[in-house]
């Protein structure tokens, strides 16, 4: 080994590097700097320990805290249920009716609702709830099955034509081209399409069709009929279109439009604040007074 150069200014040992001149002093770091470094490295070691840290296989070493990001957004959703208790509680034990008369309660409900179908029903009727080609559109007054808040709760808790719910609301078109010629199909094509625009359900040719095989369930006047979920055919709002395409293709083959059952899905509040919120967008009714 050979003896280290010395600075002679600074009497500060040299570390050989030279730069156009100018040389190195091997000074030492500053004692501040050393020790919070060494603190770095205690505080790394005590993390690893008490906390999740090293990739193992499929997990990772668990800490000996057991703590975990799993547990804390538990703790927090704990923590929102826990304050929303109450209220919900309220909302389970209001009569349906009579949510609306506390003015806090409604709030929540409309609320909350409006989570419920944003998380599970806008991928069907849209996030603002006008629906698309086979699903309602939810704002306005023409009701398929009803839209107090009753019929509504009872739609959403069974829904529509689905195998897992024995209360589903159920009704079945039949598919009219097994029964009528193309020619018969045509004409109640163009019957519909008359009835959108003020015609009389029963005239003509087409009114006999009409009359024979479609008025026991949208009804002589063709409005429809709640209990068959039978559509209005004289409002000119349509589920499936009333286009002669998409009227040949409706009563041809049918349509059998599925909507799965809430209610084993959605706790009971839940059902109630999303029934509250569709009620209030714009369609809801009043229960008649009988
Ligand atoms: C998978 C698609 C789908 C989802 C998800 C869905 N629906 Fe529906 N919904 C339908 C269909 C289809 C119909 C119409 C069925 C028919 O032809 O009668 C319907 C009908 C309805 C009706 C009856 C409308 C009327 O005119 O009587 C209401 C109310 C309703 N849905 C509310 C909801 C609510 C609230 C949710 C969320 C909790 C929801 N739907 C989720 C498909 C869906
Ligand atoms: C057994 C009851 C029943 C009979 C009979 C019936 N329909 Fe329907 N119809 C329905 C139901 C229920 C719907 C709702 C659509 C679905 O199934 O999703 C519907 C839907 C329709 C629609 C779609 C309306 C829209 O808004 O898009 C048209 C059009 C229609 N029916 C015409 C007819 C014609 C024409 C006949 C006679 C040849 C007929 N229906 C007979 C029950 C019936």
């Amino acid at each position: 080994m050979t003896a280290r150069k010395k600075d002679d200014v600074t009497g500060v040992e040299t570390t050989g590097h030279t730069w156009d001149g100018i040389e190195e002093l091997n000074n030492p770091l500053p004692r501040w700097w050393l020790w919070t470094f060494y603190a770095t490295i205690g505080w790394g070691i005590v993390y690893t320990i008490l906390f999740p840290a090293w990739p193992l296989v499929n997990s990772a070493t668990a800490g000996m805290l057991g703590w975990s990001t799993r547990d804390q957004v538990a703790r927090h959703i704990a923590a929102v249920e826990e304050a929303n208790a109450g209220v919900e509680a309220q909302l389970v034990a209001a009569d349906l009716g009579a949510i609306r008369e506390d003015d806090a309660l409604y709030s929540y409900a409309v609320n909350a609702g409006a989570a419920v179908f944003r998380t599970n029903c806008s991928q069907c009727h849209g996030s603002g709830a006008a629906g698309a080609v086979g699903y309602p559109n939810l704002l306005d007054d023409a009701w398929l099955w009803g839209g107090t808040l009753d019929d509504i709760a009872h739609t959403v808790r069974h829904g529509v034509r689905n195998e897992d719910d024995p209360d589903a609301r159920w009704s079945q078109m039949p598919a009219f081209g097994e029964m009528l010629d193309p020619d018969e199909i045509a004409l109640l094509v163009a019957h519909v399409q008359g009835l959108a625009s003020g015609g009389d359900p029963l005239a003509g040719a087409g009114g006999a069709l009409f009359e024979a095989n479609c008025a026991s369930c949208h009804g002589e006047d063709g409005r429809g009929m709640r209990e068959m979920g039978a559509p209005n055919l004289t409002d000119a709002i349509w589920l499936y279109g009333g286009d002669e395409a998409a009227l040949t293709e409706t009563i041809t083959n049918a349509r059998f439009g599925v909507m799965p059952a809430w209610g084993a899905r959605l706790n009971e509040a839940e059902v109630r604040a999303v029934a509250t919120y569709v009620h209030q967008l714009g369609g809801g009714e009043e229960p008649s007074a009988e």
